[in-house]
This record gives C-alpha cells, sequence and structure tokens, in this order.
C-alpha cells in the first residue's frame, strides 16, 4: 500500500472585482504583518487578485519574500491568438502565479462557462505547469430537489476529463455551494463534510484512490472568522476558498489561523 500524501490546507483569497493595485498592494503588507512562519508551516495560503493587479502583488511577494502564493481567478485555454480581453495561461505562469481557479459558479453562471470550456482552461492551466483550482457547486432548488449530489458528480466528471491521476492528486477541488456563497448562509460544518467526501468519492471512483488521498477539497462559501476552525477541521476539509473575508487582512489572516 502506498504511504497516504499528507494534505497541507489551502487558504485562498478569491478577490473576486475588487481592490485596484494600489488597494492590492496595502493590503497584501497587511496581511504579511499579520502571517507568521508558524502559519505558513501549516497551510498554504494563496491570493486570487484582478489580472491588472498580479503584476503588483507579485513584485511585492518577491521582493520582500513573502509567504503567499500567488494565484488568478480566470484564465482563457488557448495559447495565444484573436481573443480580444483573455488571458493565456503561459501568460500568468510567467508573473509566478501558481493557482488558478478554474469554473467559479459566477463565470458558470454569468459568463456562460460550461463543464466542456472549464474542463478545457484545468487541462490548459496543467499544461502551463499551474495548479487548477476546480469549482463545483450546485443551486439551492438543485439541494432541495436532492440533486446536489448529482450536480457536483456530474461537474467533476467533466472538468477532470482528459486529466490524468497523477495530475488530480495535485490539484484542488472547490466545493461552493451557491446559495452560499456571498449570502452570509455557510452549510453546516456538517453538510460541507459530506459534500467534500462526496466530492473524494468522486475522484476516488473515477481515477482511483491515489488521486482521491491527495486532491485538496476546499469549502466555499460565506467562509468567516467565527465558522473557519468547524469547516476546517472536518477530515475532507482540506481548505476554504474565501470570498468577502479575503478583502480585509484580519478576518483573512484569523482564517488562515483557524487552528490557533
Ligand atoms: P464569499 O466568501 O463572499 O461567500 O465568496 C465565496 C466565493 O465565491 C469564493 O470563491
Amino acid at each position: 500500500m502506498s504511504d497516504q500524501p499528507s494534505r497541507k490546507p489551502l487558504i485562498s483569497g478569491n478577490w473576486k472585482m475588487h481592490l485596484n493595485h494600489f488597494d492590492a498592494l496595502r493590503l497584501v503588507q497587511e496581511l504579511s504583518y499579520k502571517v507568521t512562519e508558524d502559519d505558513v508551516a501549516a497551510v498554504d495560503i494563496s491570493l486570487h487578485p484582478p489580472f491588472t493587479d498580479l503584476r503588483t502583488v507579485q513584485t511585492v511577494i518577491d521582493a520582500d519574500r513573502l509567504p503567499f502564493l500567488l494565484g488568478a481567478q480566470h484564465c482563457h485555454h488557448e495559447e495565444k491568438g484573436a481573443f480580444t480581453g483573455e488571458v493565456a495561461p503561459a501568460m500568468l505562469a510567467k508573473l509566478n502565479v501558481s493557482y488558478v481557479i478554474a469554473g467559479h459558479s459566477e463565470r458558470r453562471e454569468v459568463f456562460g462557462e460550461t463543464d466542456e470550456t472549464v474542463n478545457l482552461k484545468v487541462r490548459a492551466i496543467l499544461t502551463a505547469g499551474m495548479v487548477p483550482i476546480l469549482c463545483v457547486g450546485e443551486t439551492l432548488a438543485e439541494r432541495d430537489a436532492q440533486q446536489a449530489e448529482a450536480k457536483v458528480a456530474g461537474q467533476i466528471r467533466a472538468g477532470l476529463d482528459g486529466v490524468n491521476a497523477q495530475q488530480v492528486a495535485g490539484m484542488v477541488i472547490a466545493y461552493e455551494p451557491i446559495w452560499a456563497i456571498g449570502t452570509g448562509r455557510t452549510a453546516s460544518a456538517e453538510d460541507a463534510q459530506a459534500m467534500c467526501a462526496f466530492v473524494r468519492s468522486t475522484v476516488r471512483d473515477t481515477l482511483g484512490n491515489d488521486a482521491a488521498e491527495g486532491v485538496r477539497v476546499q469549502y466555499g462559501g460565506s467562509v468567516k472568522p467565527a465558522n473557519a476552525k468547524e469547516l476546517m477541521t472536518q477530515p475532507d476539509i482540506d481548505g476554504a476558498l474565501v470570498g468577502g473575508a479575503s478583502l480585509e487582512a484580519d478576518p483573512f489572516a484569523r482564517i488562515a489561523q483557524y487552528r490557533l
């Protein structure tokens, strides 16, 4: 039997369309005063600013050797071409971006991304040497209709199509119930654990045990300092994808310090 890989939690701040590059600089510096070496020994922390802030955040992380990993919120799947307004994976990799969110529910719902385009992005992000954070999650209507598992399983199978077990073992899947995003309404720790365990069992059924034990499963949806500990200490929750509470240093640092 192979050794069970230990999964270091990943706490990710998805800033969405907030904070210009001056705001970004200030937030990263404030965060750096609050986050300790012990924190980053225990958890990985990724920051996902808007595209226009990436270079600024990269520069301050590199210059001051800050213990944050750079992330992006989105990318196109093509390498280059006539795609006005889009950003290629290799452009992000060149900025030392480590993690790229793929298929956030806002991208799916507002910008029409499909399971197929999300899968193309996941593969392109891997090809460019970065780690995808594949987002999955059900609407309230789907949950009420007992369709949550079917929706999430379908998104995982489609999103990981053509990706091999070793690649998936190094990936992140974020379970974000759409009804909990930006609503202040968090899934209970029990419901979040059950769905994150279901994400892992779907990966196990599709790609085998090593992929399932390696993949990090984040929970996202109104994560706050007050609920971070009970969520993060669930056995199948390996981190958080944080929206609103990542826009200020104090709550985001406290989420990253949930174990204290
Ligand atoms: P909130 O934390 O604001 O609910 O956002 C969650 C989210 O969508 C992170 O990607």
